[in-house]
């Protein structure tokens, strides 16, 4: 029977209460299927991590989670400590070294919650956002001379690379085909921004030969929004650049109900290193240690590992329970302006998934 270990990260904020109920489901999961086990390690990192220690993971934190199968991730962040400090320091220096390429950003309106969209009561708006993960404007590439002189200078270079588009563009072309509706839209801003995206736009068409069972548009980013929000219908698989798709998966959260619910998954393809799942909302530092910390975006990234894993039923039994759980208004979180708290969600989910019948 294949057991999985997962290092189970709770980070900062709400992060450590939705982590928690993360792991007591899961635990849940493996009982209901049978058929695997999960061992959970626990990991500390994060910005109390920073307060004892000065850094807000060991040098060879990225290192260590390779002995995983898997990570678990709450969030990151802290008022007190400047984000780019708690966001490098954790987030973003796991994601890179351990090449976790491909953000993938499901959207759906799951059953019980509402679209602010008049025209969308759920079926309208089914996306996956593939978000680059490794390059782009998040290279980390730039710098700051003469700090506080008239003559400052600060720079923050986006670079990409054919390697780094070529992998992203199939990966998203891959995604797009395994999905029913096998249409694929890749955002640009190729118009305005020449070196790049330029290269950018002609991997993608160069990639598209390669699926011809795809079908697949371009769409420059601030028409994109409008699209998003116009016409939800026309769209499936997105493909995006690192701050273009941060920038959009927030307004696809919001349109699909609440960013409480959003899940995403820091995927490495090639699996010679651990994949990364998590909420997508942060550490939401205004309702910690309330206990009423939205779980289902963790929940749902909790399915997505499982999936990864290679265990989809277990993966598909989770989600159905999620949905029946959120179908219930009287198990939603203030965030979806209900009353319902981490532990009543949680507990519901685990009934669900213990009452399943397949
Ligand atoms: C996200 C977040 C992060 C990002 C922040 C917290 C650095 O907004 O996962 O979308 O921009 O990547
Ligand atoms: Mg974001």
């Amino acid at each position: 029977m294949p057991s999985y270990r997962i290092a189970a990260m709770g980070g900062d904020g709400i992060g450590p209460e939705v982590i928690a109920a993360g792991v007591e489901v899961l635990k849940v999961c493996a009982e209901r299927d049978g058929g695997f086990t999960l061992e959970f390690t626990d990991f500390d990192w994060g910005s109390d991590y920073y307060r004892r220690h000065g850094v807000m993971m060991p040098a060879d934190g990225a290192d260590r989670l390779r002995a995983y199968d898997a990570i678990l991730f709450g969030a990151v962040g802290a008022p007190d400590i400047p984000d780019h400090v708690t966001l490098w320091g954790l987030r973003l220096s796991i994601c890179q070294p351990l090449d976790q390429y491909a953000n993938v950003r499901p959207t759906r309106v799951l059953p019980g919650i509402t679209s602010p969209l008049r025209n969308v009561s759920g079926p309208e708006l089914d996306w996956v956002i593939v978000r680059e993960n490794s390059e782009g404007e998040y290279s980390g590439v730039g710098g700051r001379a003469h700090k506080g002189l008239p003559i400052e200078v600060a720079q923050d270079v986006s670079i990409m690379t054919r390697a780094g588009v070529q992998r992203i563009m199939r990966y998203a072309f891959r995604l797009a085909q395994s999905r029913p509706r096998k249409l694929l839209t890749v955002v640009t801003k190729s118009n305005a921004q020449r070196h790049a995206m330029v290269m950018w736009d002609e991997i993608a068409a160069e990639v598209a030969a390669e699926f011809p069972d795809v079908t697949w548009d371009k769409m420059l980013v601030d028409a994109m929004t409008m699209r998003m929000v116009i016409r939800p219908q026309t769209l499936d698989t997105i493909v995006a650049s690192n701050l273009h798709a941060d920038i959009l998966s927030d307004l696809a959260a919001a349109l699909a109900g609440s960013l409480g619910i959003a899940p995403t998954a820091n995927i490495n393809p090639e699996r010679d290193a651990p994949s990364m799942f998590e909420p997508i909302h942060g550490s939401a530092f205004d309702i910690t240690g309330k206990g009423i910390a939205n779980p289902v975006a963790t929940f749902w990234t909790a399915s997505m590992m499982l999936e990864h894993l290679g265990e989809p039923a277990a993966a598909a039994r989770l989600m159905k329970a999620v949905e029946r759980v959120t179908a219930d208004p009287a198990l939603h979180t203030p965030d979806l302006g209900g009353r319902a708290t981490t532990r009543q969600v949680t507990d519901a989910v685990c009934e669900a998934l213990r009452q399943a019948n397949d």
